[in-house]
This record gives C-alpha cells, structure tokens and sequence, in this order.
C-alpha cells in the first residue's frame, strides 16, 4: 500500500512531550504525517507552547464553559472534524471521550497509555505498579474505542522496574520509549501496515 502524508489533530492536556516527539520525527522526514492543530482543554498547556514553535495551530476548548459533557465534546469534534484529519491522536488528553465522539472518529482515533495494557487502565498507573510488586512496566499505543483503555493494541513498550525506582524514575522510563512507540504506530499506519480493522480480526484457527 503507497504511503500516505497522514493529516493529524492532536489533542493534550499538558506537557506535550509525546507530541514534541512526533514533531520531531515528522521534522527529521522519519514519519509521513502533519499535524494540522492541536487542541487542548487546558489553557496553559506546555504542549501548545511547542505547537506554537512548531508552527502548528493550537487551540483551547475549555469544558467548564459548558453547561453539559455533550455540547463540550460536540464542539470540540466540531473543532476537529474542521482539520478533516486521517487520524486523531491523544497525546496526554486526561479526559474520556463519550461514545459519540468516539463514534464519530472510529477507527481514527488513537491514545498512548502509560502501562501494559489491559493492565492498570485509568490514573496513577507508575504508582499502582510499583504498588504490586510488579517487575515489568511499559506503555501501549492503541485505537480508542468506547471503553476505557480497552480498544485494540497497534504497540506496546516494556521496561523493567528496578528496586530503586520510585513512581518518578518509572514515569521517565516510560516516557523515553513513549517518544519511539507513538511516531512508530503513526507511521505504521501511515504505511498500511495496521488499521482498526486489521486489528479486531479474529487470527485464522
Ligand atoms: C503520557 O505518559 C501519556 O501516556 C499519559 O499522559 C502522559 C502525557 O505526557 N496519558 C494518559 O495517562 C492517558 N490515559 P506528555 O503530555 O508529556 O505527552
């Protein structure tokens, strides 16, 4: 299948450095993608600061100015189905998505979480790990579906957790093979080589 320039819209919350990642990569001519806009639901977002010196439109759709989850999440599909983007990636976005939105952009929709999914879906999930004992940790690139944390995995990353880490040396841990994962999963898609379909099939028996 041809490689295509894949059209992105990214929303944050925060730091953005998944997204400085991808930027990076598409900057170096290592990942067929633009990034059309980045929206946040947090005004102060470090994330659009480096959408700003990227060049990149950066927007806020604050929540709180809606009296109901709904209108905030019609107008914020509004704001992204204007980019008509190939794919909508989360990149540090603290909020779940509703069905509709999710519906909407089914199958162009994608987030990376901070650990092995389907293990320690939601928060805190550095800190539930090393809770557990657990000696493996990581982070999944996958598409969103309409349960949380839940739709099918395009990538996932492993680190071992040693006895000195605590929830801080964890976080940068995963965060490292974050930035490789993210822009890897993108370009395969970019490439072809995976889409939600592909995915959800069930493997031959
Ligand atoms: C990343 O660790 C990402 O996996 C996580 O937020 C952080 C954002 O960092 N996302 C979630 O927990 C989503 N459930 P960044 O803003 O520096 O990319």
């Amino acid at each position: 299948m041809p490689v295509r320039i894949l059209n992105l819209v990214a929303l944050i919350s925060g730091r953005g450095s998944n997204l400085q990642s991808i930027i990076e990569r598409i900057n170096e001519g290592r990942l067929d993608a633009k990034i059309a806009a980045v929206i946040s639901d947090r005004e102060q977002a470090y994330g659009l600061v480096r959408a700003r010196a990227a060049g990149i439109a950066g927007l806020v759709i604050r929540p709180e100015v809606y009296a109901r989850k709904a209108e905030y999440e019609n107008e914020l599909a509004q704001a992204v189905a204007n980019y008509n983007p190939d794919l909508v990636i989360l990149a540090g976005f603290m909020r779940i998505l509703g069905g509709q939105f999710v519906q909407q952009f089914h199958g162009r929709l994608v987030n990376i979480h901070p650990s092995l999914l389907p293990n320690y879906k939601g928060l805190n999930t550095h800190q539930r790990v090393l809770d557990a004992g657990d000696k493996t940790h990581g982070a999944t690139v996958h598409f969103v579906t309409a349960q949380l944390d839940a739709g099918p995995t395009i990538i996932q990353a492993q680190v071992a957790v040693d006895a000195h880490d605590d929830a801080a040396t964890l976080r940068q841990k995963v965060l490292r093979e974050e930035h490789k994962i993210y822009p890897r999963a993108i370009q395969w898609i970019a490439e072809g080589k995976v889409n939600f379909a592909h995915l959800i099939k069930t493997p031959a028996a």
